[in-house]
């Protein structure tokens, strides 16, 4: 098993929900946390002070502010073991409604903004021996959701983009990627999302400590796979 003992691990969106369970459960096994976000800054303390980290901010839809992010992190860490792609929007809309600025901000985060954070996590963790990504894509890049296309769409490349520079930066930085199906944390729920629960075969959603167990496995696993898409969605995706 690879120990997270003393490894900087950044985790993008940090601050509440999926995002924070990964960061809490990473530095349980040790790992020093860089606590990414962009608006929640008093969560994203909270999160830091209970992991222990340190929080950074930066708008993930800009290039410019991801270079900087990751200059941040080597200035206050001198190095990067890993980084969990998690930050993402996600907005139910008709396609037939959707505007260009849907269209854009959706892509800037969820893909621009993940291409871009995994080249300069790579050009860092590559100064000192190579580290592992991990990239939170979506059941909803491997089938469609017809309320959430261009968010579909965006994860879609995401699966592409894992695999794509899992070849590229291989031998030394593993890239592999979950697909979380429905993650509910107690607030309304649309009726398609309802309807998905009832289709999953385990009969109930997931939660941010699930998928934040996955990642760590990921982590602690064998460094002999990369490019892979683990589904964590009680079974939907054999549907
Ligand atoms: N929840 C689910 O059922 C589900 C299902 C499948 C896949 N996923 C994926 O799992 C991941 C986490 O899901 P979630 O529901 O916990 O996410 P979320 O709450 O919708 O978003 C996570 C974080 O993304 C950050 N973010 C959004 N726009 C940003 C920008 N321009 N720059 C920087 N950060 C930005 C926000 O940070 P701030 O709050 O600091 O602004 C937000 O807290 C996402 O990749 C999502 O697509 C979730």
């Amino acid at each position: 098993m690879n120990s997270l003992h003393g490894k900087v691990i950044a985790v993008t969106g940090a601050a509440k929900r999926i995002g924070r369970s990964i960061a809490i459960e990473l530095a349980r096994r040790g790992a020093r946390i860089a606590v990414h976000y962009h608006h929640s800054r008093a969560e994203a303390v909270a999160t830091a002070m209970e992991c222990g980290g340190r929080t950074f901010r930066a708008d993930l839809s800009r290039v410019d502010q991801i270079c900087g992010l990751f200059a941040e992190i080597e200035r206050r860490y001198g190095r990067l073991d890993g980084l969990v792609n998690n930050a993402a929007v996600f907005r139910a809309m008709d396609p037939l409604e959707a505007t260009e600025e849907d269209w854009d901000s959706i892509h800037a985060v969820n893909l621009k903004g993940t291409f871009f954070c995994c080249q300069q996590a790579a050009r860092l963790m590559r100064r000192t021996g190579g580290g592992q990504i991990v990239n939170i894509s979506s059941l909803g890049g491997l089938r469609p959701w017809a309320k959430h296309v261009p968010y579909c769409v965006s994860k879609a490349g995401v699966v592409m983009l894992t695999k794509g520079l899992a070849k590229a930066l291989a031998p030394d930085i593993a890239v592999n990627s979950i697909a979380p199906g429905v993650i509910h944390f107690g607030n309304e729920m649309p009726e398609d999302i309802a309807h998905l629960v009832r289709v999953t075969p385990m009969r109930r959603h997931g939660t941010g400590q699930e998928v934040a167990e996955a990642v760590r496995l990921l982590f602690e696993g064998p460094s002999f796979m990369t490019g892979q898409i683990v589904a964590l969605d009680g079974g939907l995706s054999l549907k």
